[in-house]
């Protein structure tokens, strides 16, 4: 069987990158598919997926994990909806806040967002959310809002009970209100007139899809994004899909951990306008930051022929003169100056702020001068997913959970890995222990 012609669609219509799935999911998936649907060749699948976008949904949805949640992120959809309070105070009657979750999947992340507006009394007139995914079965599924236990391991039970009644057992139905809330339609993010002609965006949230993407494909859903967003807009990625390392234009806004971007050109706009505190604008910048400086960004894995672009990080305030034109050799000597546990938050914060060299020579020396910990490889797995090394980035998860059985990131993370490589059985196992360990930590 030749599987030539069904990567090549993989990689042109919807933008995937078969090694980012791996090594045996692919083959594994297209022979099922070829076998319940009697065709034994791959010239004949390839040219059935050309001309059926149902079986591209099928397909895609074998290879890509559509699992989410309520408020994935944790504080985010909080602090989101703060965000859009401000902002909704500024403007005049019939300027709604936009907001776009794309993908939105079966729907929880829109919907955690008009639980939060809901949480701080903000009218629906104040704010639209529009959401699209390319499945129609997923927005079929958001629509009708009906939802099983493992939508709620990041929502407490307060909340649940508060928007969600009860269908039967392990089943919730979402209160209509919020359901209002949320517009769904399909569009793929990879075509090139995705939302072609939509009103701007104040927030894009596009959240763990990148990761599968090819790099032509990521630059191209960079692009609409860029398109879509407001000038000062504000931008929303996955833990392991650092936009500011992908493309220079962006860097990381707002509290670590949150994964927001905005343009690096706005970001003195974006911060006034809602109301975020840039991290050059940090209370103490200390060596830490001054090495997040003078580190540079790793520059995406074979994106050798992306666009590239000039626009340098915005300069952070106080840089102390001894780091200026650091070399990497003098940053290692700093990091190996700081104690384990500065090292480790260093490591953190590099990663979500999309600075992954810095974050992985941070993780490298905390490995050398101290006890490894949990943590530490369960970044490390993060960083190497965020590059695309899927087979090492398990192991670093494996290692991470061999300290601590219970590391729910790298359990959830893990578990996700292994369901997208189609290991289904050490997903199931790594699902029930994630479960038994709680939402702890939970990205
Ligand atoms: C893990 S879910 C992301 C949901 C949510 N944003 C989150 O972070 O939990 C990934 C979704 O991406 C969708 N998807 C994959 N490729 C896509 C494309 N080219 N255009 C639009 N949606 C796509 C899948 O159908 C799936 O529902």
């Amino acid at each position: 069987m030749t599987l030539q012609p069904v990567i090549e669609i993989l990689r042109e219509k919807l933008g995937l990158d078969p090694d980012s799935l791996g090594l045996k999911t692919v083959p594994q998936i297209v022979a099922g598919r070829q076998q319940v649907l009697g065709l034994t060749s791959g010239k004949d699948y390839a040219a059935l997926l050309r001309r059926s976008t149902e079986e591209c949904e099928i397909l895609l949805d074998s290879l890509v994990v559509s699992e989410t949640w309520f408020f994935r992120g944790g504080e985010l959809f909080p602090y989101l909806a703060e965000r859009i309070r401000k902002l909704a105070s500024s403007r005049s009657k019939g300027q709604p806040v936009r907001v776009l979750s794309a993908p939105c999947s079966t729907g929880e992340e829109p919907y955690s967002l008009v639980m939060a507006l809901d949480e701080l009394g903000i009218p629906q007139s104040s704010y639209q959310i529009e959401a699209c995914d390319i499945n129609e079965r997923h927005l079929a599924r958001a629509r009708r809002a009906h939802y099983g236990e493992l939508a709620f391991r990041q929502t407490t039970a307060e909340r649940r009970a508060r928007y969600f009644r009860t269908t039967g057992p392990g089943q919730w139905e979402l209160d209509p209100q919020v359901r209002a809330g949320v517009r769904f339609r399909q569009a793929n993010l990879v075509s090139p007139d995705f939302l072609q002609g939509d009103a701007p965006y104040d927030i894009v949230l596009c959240r763990n899809v990148m990761i599968y993407l090819h790099d032509a494909a990521r630059h191209q859903v960079i692009a609409a994004i860029d398109r879509l967003l407001a000038p000062a807009g504000l931008i929303g990625m996955g833990p392991a899909e650092p936009l500011g390392a992908l493309d220079r234009r962006f860097m990381c806004l707002g509290p670590d951990g949150y994964f927001l971007y905005c343009r690096s050109a706005a970001a003195a706009a974006v911060s006034k306008e809602l109301g975020i505190t840039a991290p050059h604008q940090a209370a103490s910048p200390g060596i830490l930051e001054s090495i997040a400086t003078s580190v540079p960004v790793m520059p995406p894995r074979s994106a050798t022929s992306s666009p590239r672009h000039d626009n340098p990080r915005p300069p952070r305030t106080r840089l102390p003169a001894r780091a200026k034109g650091s070399t990497s050799s003098s940053v290692s000597e700093d990091l190996r100056a700081t104690g384990p546990e500065d090292l480790c938050s260093a490591a953190r914060r590099f990663a979500d702020q999309g600075a992954l060299e810095a974050a992985w020579e941070a993780c490298q020396s905390l490995l050398t001068t101290a006890e490894p910990t949990a943590d530490v490889y369960a970044l490390m797995g993060l960083i190497q997913q965020a590059r695309h090394e899927i087979i090492e980035s398990k192991r670093s998860f494996e290692k991470a959970l061999y300290l601590d059985p219970q590391h729910s990131e790298a359990l959830l993370h893990l578990m996700l890995l292994c369901e997208q490589q189609g290991a289904h059985d050490q997903a199931r196992v790594l699902r029930q222990r994630l479960e038994r360990a709680g939402s702890r930590g939970a990205k």
